[in-house]
């Protein structure tokens, strides 16, 4: 039986970052408000950089610090939302970037899911014994999906990368794994629409920008997505004692701390950034993760355990339990 391992991470930030008070210029908001609404101080912003580009130097990193050829590549799987274009997609762009000329590569869109969703794709593929090695990426350039106009959401985001390389390996890993989907309650988080517009059809509106319903977005997240850890944890009769850290999706610091308590597991075991990149969406998980190594929290030697969760658009949410 072929398994796969989370080899090496790392993670890439556009150089500007824009706190509080800089919005607070341009915009009706204070630093008191979305600090103690969401925890977030500061957030990075692209002055020239694209998804594809943050992207690219996450896995040149990659590449750079497991001395892996390009060439080796199987696949790289992108998970985001804000692509550069529909097509070619933000993958084959760091494909063509890097030069992983034998990879095929796609982007995964599963909102603030997207890399948990990734991960559980990328140790399939593994698993079937046909490929080896793998990136696996969250990027945004959530700048690019927020009115800016819209204090209720422009504050929340920012944009990064973050990502993994995932190689085979004879021993398991990846321990348990939860994913689900609810479209039916798609509409409280949307963006990027595309309306119909040939001369054939009834016209309907684009929309690029983010839309939310803030209270049923912290309440999905906090009932639901703590009842599903809480149950894949008792599911592989684990004791709060086996989890090292819980890497949950960056969206709220208020979140984590309501989700620790129902989940039942300290505090000081949910690592938080989000204060520094706000909510990266799909980068904001493979970010921390990469984050607490560089801290020596994780030291990347198969010792550890961690649950990493990611939600929100779709709606979707997901779950891994990796060792590390
Ligand atoms: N600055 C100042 N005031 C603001 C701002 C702002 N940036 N944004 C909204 N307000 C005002 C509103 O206009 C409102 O004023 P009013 O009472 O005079 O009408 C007041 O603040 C309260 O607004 P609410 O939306 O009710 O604020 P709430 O306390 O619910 O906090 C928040 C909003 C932080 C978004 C909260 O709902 C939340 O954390 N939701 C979770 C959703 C989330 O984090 N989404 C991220 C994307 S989804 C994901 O990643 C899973």
């Amino acid at each position: 039986m072929v398994y796969s391992r989370i080899s090496h991470v790392a993670h890439y930030a556009p150089k500007q970052v824009v706190s509080n008070d800089d919005l607070a210029t341009i915009m009706d908001t204070s630093d008191d408000w979305i600090a103690s609404r969401t925890g977030i101080k500061n957030r990075h912003i692209s002055e020239n950089e694209t998804t594809s580009d943050l992207a690219s130097h996450v896995a040149a990193q990659l590449l750079f610090k497991s001395s892996v050829q390009a060439s080796e590549i199987d696949f790289i799987i992108v998970a985001t939302i804000t692509p550069d274009s529909m097509m070619p997609s933000t993958a084959t762009r760091v494909q063509a970037q890097i030069g992983a000329a034998n990879a095929f590569a796609f982007d995964l869109t599963a909102a603030c899911s997207g890399f948990i969703f990734a991960l559980a794709t990328a140790d399939k593929l593994i698993q079937s014994g046909l490929y080896r090695k793998g990136l696996v990426i969250g990027a945004e350039t959530f700048s690019k999906a927020v009115d800016w106009s819209d204090r209720s959401t422009a504050v929340l985001f920012g944009d990064g990368a973050g990502g993994v390389l995932i190689e085979a390996s004879d021993k398991r890993h990846f321990l348990a794994e939860s994913l689900h989907s609810d479209g039916s309650r798609g509409e409280s988080l949307t963006s990027g629409k595309i309306g119909l517009s040939s001369p054939f059809s009834q016209k309907s509106e684009n929309d690029p920008y983010v839309k939310m319903d803030g209270r049923a977005i912290f309440d999905f997240a906090v009932r639901e997505v703590s009842a599903n850890i809480k149950q894949l944890i008792t599911d592989i009769n684990f004791s709060s004692d086996d989890l090292d850290y819980l890497l949950l999706h960056q969206a709220n610091n208020r979140i984590l701390d309501k989700m620790a308590k129902k989940i039942g597991i300290s505090r000081e075991k949910f690592p938080a950034n989000m204060m520094e990149y706000g909510n990266t969406s799909a980068a904001s998980i493979p970010i921390l993760l990469s984050e607490c190594v560089d801290k020596g929290m994780l030291k990347m030697d198969g010792s550890q355990t961690i649950l990493l969760s990611g939600f929100g658009g779709g709606l979707t949410w997901g779950s891994l339990i990796v060792k590390i």
